[in-house]
């Protein structure tokens, strides 16, 4: 039977996934009470039917509520299974104890949407020391990986890439990256000291000279990563670079801020809606199941 879909924050994507699966779009009304309690209403008739919610949960704080009353109101409405496709899936980082009596955030918030939906399909999640979703999640999960869609992109557009991973988080990734693209890479040493503050160290780049510096990372969040890597690629005297994030979550006015330092360009995906989506990773959400 088709599925029907909804996005309550509008998703862009939500047209191409509706059209992939032969899909009916849903309707409903979600407001705000004048107390900011959430108001919700779905049109749709939902019994029997799956649903598939579509939305991005950056900046996630107001849009929970919602959307878990969304689903337990589909499932009071006789829906079979109601699985959640979030392009960009938040609460990741905070995956262990730093400090003593630090909340596992990531690890809640898992437990949470686990308890609402039945599955989960996300695009490039922020994976630091868990090996995969389902060490948190306790529902199905699918992560969809857009290497080819990154590599196509630099091929086409930069001229003698030399790639940049800020961590050693980003080792397996920007390795992939560099295979695909047949160019070289290096990975930074970050260390991060504060929410706001990273050091980085630049290895010495010399050889790559006359190479563009692509600079990749999962998340551009304060850009303090990318802008204290900009600044050391400056002071070795490198070409512009070019800035890709996956998720661009901009926090305050990251986006000015990259696009004020000597950066030739700053881009993201898709999966964020931003002025910077500049990849389109849209016919990379082929949800098979
Ligand atoms: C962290 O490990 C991520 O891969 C990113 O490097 C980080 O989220 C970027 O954050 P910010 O833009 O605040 O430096």
């Amino acid at each position: 039977m088709k599925p029907i879909i909804f996005s309550l924050f509008n998703h862009p994507m939500t047209e191409f996934i509706a059209t992939q699966l032969k899909a009916d779009i849903g309707k409903f009304d979600l407001r705000l009470f004048p107390d900011e309690e959430v108001y919700l209403k779905i049109n749709t008739a939902v019994k029997d039917k799956d649903i598939i919610i579509i939305d991005s949960l950056e900046r996630p704080n107001n849009k929970i509520l919602p959307l878990l009353f969304f689903a337990r109101t589909a499932q009071s409405m006789g829906a079979k299974k109601i699985g959640l496709v979030a392009p960009y899936l938040p609460y990741l980082r905070q995956d262990k104890h730093f400090q003593k009596g630090d909340s596992i955030t990531s690890r809640y918030f898992a437990e949470l949407l686990s308890t609402y939906l039945d599955w989960l399909v996300t695009v490039e999640p922020h994976l630091h020391r868990y090996h995969n979703l389902n060490e948190i999640y306790s529902m199905p999960t699918k992560v969809i990986h857009i290497t080819s869609v990154l590599s196509q992109w630099i091929k086409k557009s930069v001229n003698r890439p030399i790639l940049i991973g800020p961590d050693s988080e980003s080792q397996q990734w920007v390795s992939a990256l560099a295979k695909y693209t047949g160019s070289p890479y290096i990975i930074l040493e970050k260390t991060r000291q504060g929410d706001k503050q990273v050091e980085i160290k630049l290895p010495d780049i010399s050889d790559y000279k006359n190479h563009t510096p692509v600079l990749v990372d999962d998340i551009i969040s304060t850009g303090n990563t990318m802008l204290e890597t900009i600044k050391h690629l400056d002071k070795a005297h490198m070409r512009p670079s070019i800035c890709i994030g996956v998720h661009a979550i901009f926090a305050g006015n990251a986006y000015q801020k990259l696009l004020d330092s000597t950066a030739e360009k700053v881009i993201t995906c898709n999966t964020v809606f931003h002025e910077s989506n500049e990849i389109d990773v849209t016919e990379s959400m082929v949800l098979d199941f």
